[in-house]
C-alpha cells in the first residue's frame, strides 16, 4: 500500500492533493529531500513557479468572425469578440467581409457575423461582393455550422439593421444552426453589443475548449468602449466657403488642440458632439405641455436625440399613452409610411396627449455624434484639424427642418468657442506609398479628405502624381477651397484637376461625366497602378462614379460589360478602389 503524505487538510483542491500524493507518495527519500530543498530554495530566491496546465494542452477550438463594416464600429466589435474568445480558449480568425471567400465559411465550425447596414438597407460598400455571393444562388451549404449574428444600425432608417437580419436568415436557409439569437443594435450599441459578445462567447465555447472559461466582466468596462478619447478643441476659424449668393452654406471649421491634436491620419474623421437647437426644444416642450421644465430643457438640448422619429418611437408612444389614433396607425401598418420625412415633434403635435417628463424622455435616445472627414494634414498644420461641414436644411410636410449637428456648427458655434470631438480612424481610406499615383473624386463636402491628402503629399514631397475631380453647383459661388487647389496646382502638390459645376450649363454636368470625358487618361493612370478614391454622397454619386469607371474600362480597352465590371472588381480586391461615402 502506498503512503499518502499530503493530508486532506492541505491548502490544495482535492484533485491536486491526489495528484501530489501520486508523485510524493511514491517518491524515494532522496527524491523527497531534493524536492523539499528545491522548493525551499525557490521560495528563498523569490522566483515563482511556472504554472503548468492541469491537463495536457488541447488544440484550441476555432471560431470564425466575419465583420461587414464601413465606419469601423463592427470591425471594432469583431476585435473585442476575438479578444474575449481567445481568453476563453478559442482560436478566433477575423475576416473583413471585403476579403471573405465562401470557402472560409464552409471550412468554419463556429461562425459569428457582425454586420452594419448602410445606404438605405445596403451592405457596407466594401462588403458588397461577398454579400452578393452569400445571397446568390451559388452560395455553398453551411449544414451544421453553429452561428450567431450581431446587427448594427440606426432606428432612424426605415431598413433598420436589414443586412444583419438578411445574413441571419440566409445562414439558416443554408443549413447553419443559430446558437445565439440576433440582437439589432441602434447607434448606442456599446452596452447591448458588449452583452451580446459576452453571451456569444459563452455559448460558442465548447465545454472541452483548450483553455479555462474565464468570466469576462463586460459590465465594468464594456468591450465596445471607445479606444480613443474625447478632445475639447477651440474654434480658431469659422468661415462659410460658399458666397453669400449661394443656396448652400458650407463651413470651414478650424480646430486647435491645446496639448496636442488627436493622432489623426489623412482619411480619418472626427466624431463631433452636437447640441440641439434650443428653439426646437422649446417648441417640442410646448407641444408636449412641458414648458417651464428647465431641467428637462437643459438635458434635451445637451444629450437627447429629440428629432429622430422611428417605428420604435411610435410604438413606445402608443404603448405609454394609449393614443387610439396612433394605435390604429400601427395596427393598419401605416406607421412606416407616416414617419417618412417626419420628426418627433410631428408625432406629438399631430396626436397630442398629456405627457410627463419621463414619458417624453422615453421617446428619445441618446444624442449621437456626427462624423466629419478631416480636411487637413498634421504634417502640414501641426496641432490643428480642419472640417468642412455643409448645413443640412430642407422642408418636409410643411415644416422647415434643420440637421442637428451641421446647424449646431453653422449657426451656434463661433470663433473662440469650444467643441467636443473624438477621432474616428479609417485605415481603409489611407494614402498609398508616396510614389504611387492617386485619383480623387470628391464632389461637395466629399472634397474634405482630399485636402488632407494633398497637404500630406506636399509635406512628404511625394513623387506620385495626384488628380482631383471636384463638382458642385456653380463655379462662382460654390468652389470649395478654390485658392488651395490653385496653389497646389502651382506648387505641384496637385498634378491635375477637373471640375464639374452642375448649374453653370443648361445640361447638368457631374463628376461622373468628367471621368467619362477623361477616360483614356484615367485608364492609363489606373493601368500604371494608380489608386482611385471616392468620397461624398452615397445615394447617387458613388454608384454613378463606379458605373462611369466600368464604362470607361469597356470603352478604352474594348471590353465586354462583364469584363469591364471584373476590371473594377479587381481594383476593389487589390484595394485600389476605395470609398468613404455617406
Ligand atoms: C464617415 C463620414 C464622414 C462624413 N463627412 C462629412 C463631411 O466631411 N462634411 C459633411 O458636411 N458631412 C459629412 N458627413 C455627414 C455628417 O456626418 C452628417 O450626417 C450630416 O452633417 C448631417 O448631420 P445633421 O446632424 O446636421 O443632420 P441630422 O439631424 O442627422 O439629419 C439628417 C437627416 O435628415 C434627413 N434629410 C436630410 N436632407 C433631407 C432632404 N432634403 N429631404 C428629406 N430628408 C432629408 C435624412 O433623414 C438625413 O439622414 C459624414 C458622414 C460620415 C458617416
Ligand atoms: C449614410 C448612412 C446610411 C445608413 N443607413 C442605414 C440603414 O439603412 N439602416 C440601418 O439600420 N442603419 C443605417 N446606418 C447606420 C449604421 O449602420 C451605423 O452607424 C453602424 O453603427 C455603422 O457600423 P460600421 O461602423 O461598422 O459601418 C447608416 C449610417 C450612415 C452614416
Amino acid at each position: 500500500m502506498s503512503m499518502s503524505p499530503i493530508p486532506k487538510t492541505a491548502p490544495f483542491a482535492e484533485e491536486e492533493i491526489d495528484l501530489l500524493n501520486r508523485v510524493v507518495g511514491t517518491a524515494s527519500p532522496v527524491q523527497r529531500a531534493w524536492l523539499a530543498g528545491f522548493l525551499a530554495g525557490l521560495d528563498a530566491s523569490g522566483a515563482t513557479l511556472v504554472p503548468h496546465p492541469a491537463a495536457p494542452a488541447r488544440p484550441a477550438e476555432p471560431l470564425t468572425i466575419v465583420y461587414a463594416s464601413e465606419s469601423g464600429n463592427s470591425e471594432k466589435l469583431a476585435g473585442d469578440l476575438a479578444k474575449a474568445a481567445r481568453k476563453n480558449g478559442l482560436k478566433p480568425t477575423l475576416i473583413d467581409m471585403a476579403d471573405l471567400e465562401m470557402s472560409a465559411l464552409t471550412a468554419a465550425k463556429r461562425l459569428v457575423v457582425i454586420a452594419a447596414t448602410w445606404g438605405e438597407g445596403d451592405p457596407p460598400a466594401r462588403a458588397v461582393r461577398a454579400y452578393n455571393e452569400l445571397m446568390g444562388e451559388g452560395a455553398p451549404r453551411l449544414d451544421g455550422i453553429e452561428f450567431g449574428v450581431l446587427a448594427l444600425g440606426d432606428t432612424a432608417y426605415a431598413e433598420f439593421c436589414a443586412i444583419g437580419r438578411k445574413i441571419d436568415e440566409r445562414l439558416t436557409a443554408l443549413g447553419g444552426k443559430r446558437v445565439v439569437d440576433r440582437v439589432d443594435c441602434d447607434l448606442d450599441f456599446t452596452e447591448p453589443a458588449a452583452r451580446w459578445i459576452g453571451d456569444a462567447v459563452k455559448v460558442l465555447t465548447p465545454p472541452n475548449a483548450g483553455g479555462r472559461v474565464i468570466e469576462v466582466d463586460f459590465g465594468a468596462k464594456p468591450a465596445a468602449s471607445p479606444s480613443t478619447d474625447i478632445f475639447e478643441a477651440e474654434i480658431i476659424e469659422h468661415v462659410d466657403l460658399n458666397s453669400s449668393r449661394s443656396d448652400k452654406e458650407t463651413i470651414h471649421l478650424a480646430l486647435s488642440f491645446e496639448g496636442g491634436a488627436p493622432a489623426y491620419e489623412p482619411g480619418d474623421s472626427l466624431d463631433l458632439y452636437p447640441e440641439n437647437d434650443p428653439g426646437y426644444v422649446d417648441e417640442l416642450l410646448k407641444v408636449a405641455g412641458l414648458t417651464g421644465d428647465d431641467k428637462l430643457r437643459a438635458e434635451f438640448i445637451k444629450s437627447r436625440d429629440v428629432t429622430t422619429l422611428s417605428l420604435k418611437t411610435v410604438e413606445t408612444y402608443a404603448a405609454s399613452t394609449g393614443h387610439q389614433y396612433v394605435k390604429a396607425l400601427l395596427a393598419e401598418g401605416q406607421a412606416r409610411e407616416w414617419i417618412a420625412g417626419r420628426h418627433l415633434i410631428d408625432l406629438i403635435s399631430t396626436f397630442p396627449i398629456a405627457l410627463d417628463a419621463e414619458k417624453l424622455r422615453a421617446l428619445t435616445r441618446p444624442l449621437a455624434p456626427r462624423a466629419y472627414s478631416i480636411a487637413s494634414s498634421r504634417r502640414e498644420l501641426g496641432d490643428e484639424a480642419h472640417l468642412l461641414i455643409s448645413a443640412v436644411r430642407y422642408e418636409s410636410h410643411g415644416r422647415a427642418r434643420k440637421g442637428v449637428a451641421s446647424n449646431f456648427v453653422a449657426e451656434r458655434l463661433k470663433r473662440g468657442g469650444r467643441v467636443r470631438v473624438k477621432l474616428k480612424p479609417n485605415k481603409h481610406f489611407a494614402l498609398p506609398a508616396s510614389d504611387k499615383d492617386i485619383i480623387m473624386v470628391g464632389p461637395g463636402t466629399g472634397i474634405a479628405p482630399f485636402r488632407a491628402f494633398v497637404q500630406e503629399r506636399r509635406a512628404a514631397q511625394a513623387t506620385g502624381r495626384s488628380w482631383l475631380f471636384f463638382g458642385d453647383r456653380t463655379f462662382t459661388h460654390d468652389f470649395l477651397y478654390q485658392l488651395d487647389w490653385q496653389e497646389a496646382l502651382k506648387d505641384g502638390a496637385l498634378t491635375r484637376m477637373d471640375v464639374a459645376f452642375s448649374r453653370d450649363t443648361p445640361e447638368k454636368i457631374y463628376v461622373q461625366h468628367k471621368l467619362w470625358d477623361r477616360r483614356a487618361d484615367l485608364i492609363e493612370w489606373l493601368d500604371g497602378g494608380a489608386y482611385f478614391y471616392v468620397c461624398g454622397d452615397a445615394k447617387a454619386m458613388a454608384k454613378d462614379v463606379r458605373t462611369a469607371l466600368v464604362r470607361a474600362y469597356a470603352d478604352v480597352k474594348a471590353l465586354s460589360p462583364e469584363a469591364a465590371e471584373q476590371a473594377v472588381a479587381t481594383l476593389e480586391r487589390e484595394k485600389r478602389f476605395l470609398q468613404d461615402t455617406y
